[in-house]
């Protein structure tokens, strides 16, 4: 891969109109790669045009659930990106039609164009979780590896960055609740991973820059748990909140009626996933499967999160008292 210039190099990227996908496609427009963003509603994903030159950034309609429309994307590729996932099911979007059916229609079509894949999982992926959504996510990296072994994998823990849908929506909740809720006690411990650092490693996957055949676990600079990152959330916005802790049991009784909001506040399936540590394995650290393996150095969310969430500050970007 590394004899290519990215001026002659095709990338398709599915799902480049989400979170980590916009961060995808500025770091690889920045490298100067030709970018075809494989996604449901092309029409929608305007905004990724001004991260690239004209002409350089180019979104056309891919479903992974339909295998001729994934296929069509990846044509004349030299390079795919699957960034695709669903955090709850509705509807035809599954699990298993998401991410390990529409997972391996990529990798079958990288395999068929010749074109390298990197693959993003999630840090919990295990074929005996008991989170639908992890045993999905582990069964995806086998049905790639399987289709198209050489593929790079990685799994991020829990992503942070403006567009974020974790910080955002607890110190959104704690604007109008008087309480946050430390679902298990808040236990659970996490190791947030700036979507920056996340679209850098991707990149250098793509320039080739990573070992093949690999699963990267990709965490920010410093474990916290939940009960933390709350405390975190508050001390940032400037506000005192209670926080309650809930036992699983009940958190999951909660969300068999939150599941059916619109967008959830939580489902049953979330509730399994937190009770597994989201932190990077001692044996990723020891084989420099990691950021810093890759020679990245994570921002830590001191860094990043205040600058996106000072929005939910009673008094804003301003301070409330003067020096
Ligand atoms: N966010 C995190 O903290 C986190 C942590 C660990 C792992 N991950 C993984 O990282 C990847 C990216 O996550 P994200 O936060 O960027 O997710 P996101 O913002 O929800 O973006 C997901 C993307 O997938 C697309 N998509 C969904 N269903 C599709 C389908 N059937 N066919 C084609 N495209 C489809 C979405 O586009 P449309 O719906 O508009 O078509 C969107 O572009 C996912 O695999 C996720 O599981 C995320």
């Amino acid at each position: 891969m590394t004899a290519r210039s990215p001026y002659d190099t095709l990338v398709t990227v599915y799902g480049g109109s989400g979170f980590l996908g916009r961060h995808v496609v500025r770091a690889l427009a920045k490298r100067h790669y030709r970018i075809r963003v494989a996604v449901r509603r092309p029409e929608l994903a305007g905004y990724l045009q001004p991260l690239g030159r004209v002409g350089q950034i180019h979104a056309v309609q891919a479903n992974l659930r339909h295998a001729g429309s994934v296929e069509a994307a990846a044509r004349d590729a030299q390079v795919v990106v699957n960034l695709v996932g669903v955090l709850f099911e509705r509807g035809r979007q599954r699990f298993d039609s998401v991410h390990a059916y529409g997972a391996e229609q990529i990798a079958l079509a990288a395999h068929a164009h010749g074109a390298h894949m990197v693959h993003v999982s999630a840090i919990g992926a295990d074929e005996n979780s008991p989170s639908a959504y992890a045993r999905s996510k582990a069964k995806a990296e086998q049905l790639v590896w399987a289709a198209q072994p050489s593929a790079a994998i990685m799994r991020p823990s829990i992503m942070f960055g403006p567009e974020d849908d974790f910080f955002n929506r607890f110190a959104a909740l704690a604007r109008l609740s008087p309480a946050l809720p430390l679902i298990g006690g808040g236990l659970t411990r996490f190791q947030p991973v700036f979507v920056g650092d996340v679209a850098t490693a991707i990149a250098d996957a793509v320039d080739g820059n990573v070992r093949p055949s690999t699963i990267y676990e990709l965490g920010g600079p410093d474990v916290r748990t939940f009960k933390e990152l709350m405390q975190f959330v508050l001390a940032t916005i400037e506000r005192k909140r209670l926080l309650i802790p809930i036992p699983f049991f009940v958190a999951r009784m909660q969300a068999m009626f939150l599941q059916y909001l619109p967008k959830p506040l939580l489902t049953p399936d979330q509730v399994e996933l937190l009770r597994a540590d989201n932190i990077v394995s001692e044996s990723a650290t020891a084989e420099k499967r990691t950021l810093q393996g890759l020679g990245i150095e994570p921002e830590p969310i001191e860094a990043i999160v205040p600058s996106y969430l000072w929005r939910f500050r009673k008094t804003g970007q301003f301070r409330s008292r003067t020096a």
